[in-house]
């Protein structure tokens, strides 16, 4: 079988797409009822007063370059958020399906899938053994039927860890001709580790999330992108609204992804790195700090005796850090992004007893 839309809605495979004004450059655009000069403050290339391109394929190609795949495989979206709501619409049926997270874990995948009216199946990460995945009880949901996505998030928010690459690959197993297994890879770019973007050919139903909103320093443009399967970019072509992706985020990402950029881009996740380790090395000895667990991304999960003074303590040197009081299992941590130099400084300072 191995076709990944056996998975999907029968309705959005039989859904006709949206007709979109023709894309012809070069040519007067009378055709879309549009304006035809240019606002007064308007710096950008290709001039706000046209609608952008119906589905950005210069920028997707250049999304799929830098992520190691074929054009035909990458879908540019508003962010890796609009990526997983894509999913959950196109292969959630609501009242029907489900889709299983592995919590803590990133929030917008159940936050869609109850949109969508999907159940959310909740295994959770195995905090003794450092947040690992939970196979027996993931792949027993697999198997039980209704389950269309699996979430997996490597390096996971909030815990930063990488999920085993030998855990993944029996998920994928267990998935095959069941599931969608879709692996969010937002802060990858701070792990040694490739991305499995690489297993698509082979294994179809795995997709890919990846983001320029962390490591491309671009979170304002709402840039992120979806790789798989041809058939399921396509299909998610259908759901995507044209021109979802604004004028002047296509050209802000396209000047991100410039050489010269992308060298930036690499000595500044190499600071970022080094400043998480030293930030852990800066907050470890606290009398404050019970543990600081390992992390592959840009941020720190960090348990604390008490982490609502930990909180207020921060919050005096104006430092915004995350608190999970809500969150069940997290009630003692906060999660610290890496910041400059200057900004950790002040945070293991407002952390000194
Ligand atoms: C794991 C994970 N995935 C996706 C996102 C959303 O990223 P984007 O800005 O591309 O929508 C975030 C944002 O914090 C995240 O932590």
């Amino acid at each position: 079988m191995n076709d990944p839309l056996t998975f999907a809605r029968p309705e959005i495979r039989a859904l006709e797409a949206y007709a979109h004004a023709a894309w012809q450059p070069g040519f007067a655009r009378l055709h879309a009822n549009e304006a035809p000069w240019r606002g007064l403050e308007d710096r950008s290339i290709a001039g706000l007063n046209r609608y952008p391109e119906p589905h950005p394929d210069a920028l997707a190609a250049q999304l799929a370059a830098l992520y190691g795949v074929a054009p035909a495989n990458a879908l540019a979206c508003r962010g890796s958020d609009e990526a997983i709501d894509l999913l959950v619409r196109a292969f959630c049926a609501a009242g029907r399906d489900a889709v299983l997270v592995c919590p803590p874990t990133f929030g917008m995948y159940a936050v869609a899938a109850r949109i969508q009216g999907a159940a959310v199946i909740a295994v959770p990460l195995v905090r003794e053994r450092g947040y690992a995945l939970d196979l027996p009880a993931i792949e027993a949901h697999i198997a039980a039927g209704n389950v269309k996505l699996v979430f997996l998030c490597s390096p996971n928010n909030p815990t930063g860890n990488l999920m085993a690459a030998e855990d993944m690959r029996r998920i994928v197993a267990a998935a095959r001709e069941r599931a969608l297994i879709v692996i969010d890879e937002a802060y990858l770019e701070f792990a040694a580790e490739d991305s499995l973007a690489r297993l698509i050919a082979a294994e179809p139903h795995i997709v890919v999330l990846r983001t320029l909103s962390k490591a491309h320093g671009l979170a304002g443009a709402r840039i992120g992108t979806l790789l798989a399967d041809g058939r399921i970019v396509q299909l998610l072509r259908k759901v995507i609204p044209p021109y979802a992706i604004a004028q002047p985020c296509i050209e802000a990402a396209q000047a991100a992804l410039a050489q010269a950029s992308q060298l930036v881009t690499r000595e500044r996740i190499a600071a970022i790195v080094a400043e998480r380790e030293r930030l852990r090395a800066a907050l470890a000895p606290l009398p404050c700090v019970e543990r600081v667990w390992p992390s592959a991304a840009n941020f720190l999960l960090v348990e604390f005796d008490d982490a609502a003074r930990a909180l207020a303590r921060v919050q005096r040197a104006q430092l915004l850090v995350r608190g999970f009081s809500d969150r069940p299992g997290l009630g003692r941590a906060l999660r610290i992004t890496v910041g400059s130099p200057e900004q950790n400084d002040r945070l293991a300072r407002s952390l000194q007893c």
